[in-house]
Formats: C-alpha cells, structure tokens, sequence
C-alpha cells in the first residue's frame, strides 16, 4: 500500500532560510529573527528586505529601498484601466490578480523567449520590489472605487504602511494605527511553505517568469481555509452581533458541523506564533477607538471556542477586526494579505530558482482498470 500524504500533511518538500516555523516551541523566524521582534521595532520596508537578502538592511539600504519603492507606488493609468474593467461585485482577490498580470506582462514585453523567463537575480529582486511597491495603490483603489471614490496619490514624505492608508482613506492615519498596520504587515509577510507559497514555488521551479508565480499564489491566497479567512472571520462576527450571542451561535454553527473561521492551522496545534502580537495590536486599536464591544465579542468567541473543541486561533483572527476597525471594508481584507505576502512570496521563488529542480509528485492511481473504446480497431 502506497502511504499517501493528503494535503501533504507532514511532508518535507526542500529546505528553505526564508522562514522558520516550530510549533513545539510556538515561535516562527524570519531569517533567523522572531517575528514578534520585528514587528515591534522595524518597518515593513525593513522587513522585506530581510526576506529578500537574509540581513535586515543598514539606512543607507533601507533609504535606497525605500526610494525605488516610492518610484513605483502610483497607481499606472493602464492598471487603473484594467481594474475598471473588473466587475465591482467581482471580489477584489479577482481585480489584484488581474492587476498583477498586467504588471507582469507589461515588465516582460519584448523579454523574448520564454527560455528566458524566469530572469536572473538581480531581474527578479527588482520585480518584486516593483510589485511590492504597486500593491497597495491597486489594494486601495479596489475599495475605494467600490465606494464610488477617485484613487488618492502616493504621498511620498510618509513610509509604506503610512503612505498604504493614506492612499486608501484620503487621510493621514494617527501614528497608533499606523504602527498597528505596519505590524500586521511583518506577521503576514511569510510562513514558510504555506499553500500560496508552495503554489509560488511550484510555478517558478518550471521555470516561468516571477509574475506568473505571484499571479497562481494569488488565487491560492483567496481560498477561505487560507487567506480568506481573515475576511470570513467579520463575516462570523457580523452574523453573531455581540458577545452574549456567543453561546447559542456556537451551538448551532458546530451542530451544522461549521468550520469556525479563523481558528485552527495546519501547522500550529496549541496556538499560532503570530497571535499574541496581533492581539495586541488589535488591543490598541480598540482602545484608541473606544470599541471595547469589538474585544468582548473577540474574547468570548475565543474562550468558547477553545473550551469547545481545544481548537487556538490564527492570525486571521485578531487581523479582521484590526482591519475592520481600522476601516477597510471586509473585502478588502485577502488583498491586504497579498500585499503583506508578497514579499515571502517572491523571496521564496527567488530562492526555489536560486537551487531549483521541477516540482512534480506521483499519484496512486485509482481510477477504472484499462478499458477500451467499442468497435476501436487500431491502424494496421
Ligand atoms: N472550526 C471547526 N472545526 C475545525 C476547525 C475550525 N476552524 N479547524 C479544524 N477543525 C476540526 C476539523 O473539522 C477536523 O475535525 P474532525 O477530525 O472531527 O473531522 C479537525 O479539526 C482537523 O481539521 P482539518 O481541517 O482536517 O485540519 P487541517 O490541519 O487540514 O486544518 C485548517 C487546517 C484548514 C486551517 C483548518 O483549521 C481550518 O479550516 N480553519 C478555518 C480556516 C482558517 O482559519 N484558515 C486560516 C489559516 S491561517 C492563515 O492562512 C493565516
């Protein structure tokens, strides 16, 4: 009998220094640092460095990332064009795939043949920082044309996370928020071989192009058991309105056999690392808002849940109401986490092309035995 992985459960693919994820000791390490330390005490742009190059970079590195990153911030009439194109009842995950495409397709016009896609280091380094610097614009104009508004211009005298609301609300966010967001950002940058990355690397090791790697972990990421649980978790607290109807909702949610969005984690058993950070982030923005309801819901839904099924919460629980109450609108919850991903994304495709070699698995076939088609009379 073939032993066959579902899902992969368990299954060792390659090696990586990207990210560090142990669950016995409840901790996850980029390049070495955990995140918790880097999330209180460097930018977004910091961060993405270090996954890049493995070294968080010196200010002089971090001025030189941070200006090629406002170079490409705005949001290009021609991505614009696209993304009107895209339905507006379509879900914003559909508009930053297309998005992104583009982009894709515009950097590597006349590149030649596609023996030559995949591009060198450098190309690729250079790519990603583009689209890191891309996304938010295009994650920002998404919810804003939804609520029938103009896309706002990159301010270039404020930092990424600063700039990324900015460019959503139209105004300048308080210093607690922004730092709320930018350390949201760090926690969903990377998590090893999640699916959006696994699917990231499957593309790249057939050699195509880093766009195209980005574009399929996209739709990986939209998925609700992956990146589109942080939208489903509003959605659940929508449906459940306040802290004392915890009680019967979860009685009828888990007799419908529901899965309870937000909680559980492939990897993580007793507790996802990145809670605890997020958690606190989403306490300051309940205090600075004075939304004390969000947090009663949140811990009761918590202590229930957990009393239930002994089943811990991810980081797409804190995150939906930090970014609700910060004020993105639920469906533009994923493509924040795209913009955060993106980073580990592409550090990933770079270091999958840096050692690469096809990722192709078997199957144990168990479909009808050999048959064949009647009256089939092969060729003399
Ligand atoms: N709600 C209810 N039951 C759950 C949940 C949940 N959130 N998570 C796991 N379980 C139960 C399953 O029903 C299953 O029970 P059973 O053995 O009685 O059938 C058991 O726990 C094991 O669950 P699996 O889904 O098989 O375990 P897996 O390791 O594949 O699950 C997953 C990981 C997919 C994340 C799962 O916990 C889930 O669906 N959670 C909700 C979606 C979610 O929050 N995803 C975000 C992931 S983190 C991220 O992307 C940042």
């Amino acid at each position: 009998m073939t032993d066959i992985k579902k899902g992969l459960a368990g299954v060792v693919v390659d090696y990586t220094a990207v990210s560090k994820v142990n669950p016995e000791t409840n901790s996850l390490l980029y390049r070495g640092y955990p995140v918790q330390e880097l999330a209180a005490t460097q930018p977004f742009e910091a961060v993405a460095y270090l996954l890049w190059k493995g070294e968080l970079p010196t200010d002089v590195e971090l001025a030189r990332l941070r200006a090629v990153e406002r170079e490409y911030r705005a949001l290009a009439p021609d991505v614009r064009a696209v993304i009107d194109h895209v339905p507006l009842d379509a879900h914003p995950m559909d508009e930053v795939r297309t998005a992104v495409s583009l982009i894709g397709a515009k950097d590597l016009a006349g590149s030649g043949s596609v023996l030559d896609a995949s591009g060198n280091p450098d190309e690729n380094l250079a790519r990603s920082i583009r689209l890191f610097a891309a996304l938010p614009a295009i994650v920002a104009y998404g919810q804003r044309r939804r609520r029938g508004q103009e896309p706002v211009a990159p301010r270039n005298d404020l930092d990424y996370a600063a700039n990324f609301l900015w460019m959503t609300f139209g105004e300048e966010a308080d210093d607690v928020v922004v730092d709320a967001f930018n350390r949201s950002m760090i926690l969903y940058a990377e998590h090893s071989f999640n699916a959006s990355t696994f699917t990231g690397r499957v593309i790249a090791s057939t050699l195509s192009d880093l766009y195209s790697a980005v574009v399929g972990a996209i739709g990986a990421l939209k998925g609700p058991l992956h990146g589109g649980a942080n939208e489903a978790v509003l959605h659940i607290f929508d449906e459940i309105g306040e802290a004392s109807n915890v009680g019967p909702w979860l009685d009828q949610a888990l007799a419908e056999k529901r899965k309870i969005m937000g909680f559980g984690h492939r990897v993580y058993k007793r507790g996802d690392s990145r809670v605890p950070t997020m958690k606190a982030a989403l306490d300051t923005l309940v205090n600075h808002y004075d939304r004390p309801d969000v947090l009663a819901l949140y811990d009761e839904l918590e202590s229930e849940f957990v009393a239930r099924k002994g089943i811990y919460p991810n980081l797409d629980y804190p995150s939906g109401p930090a970014y609700n109450l910060i004020g993105f609108d639920t469906l533009t919850f994923t493509p924040l986490f795209v913009a955060a991903r993106v980073t580990g994304w592409t550090a990933h495709i770079m270091e999958q092309l840096a050692s690469n070699a096809l990722i192709r698995p078997l199957s144990e076939y168990n479909g009808p035995d050999e048959r064949h088609i009647e009256g089939y009379v092969p060729d003399a």
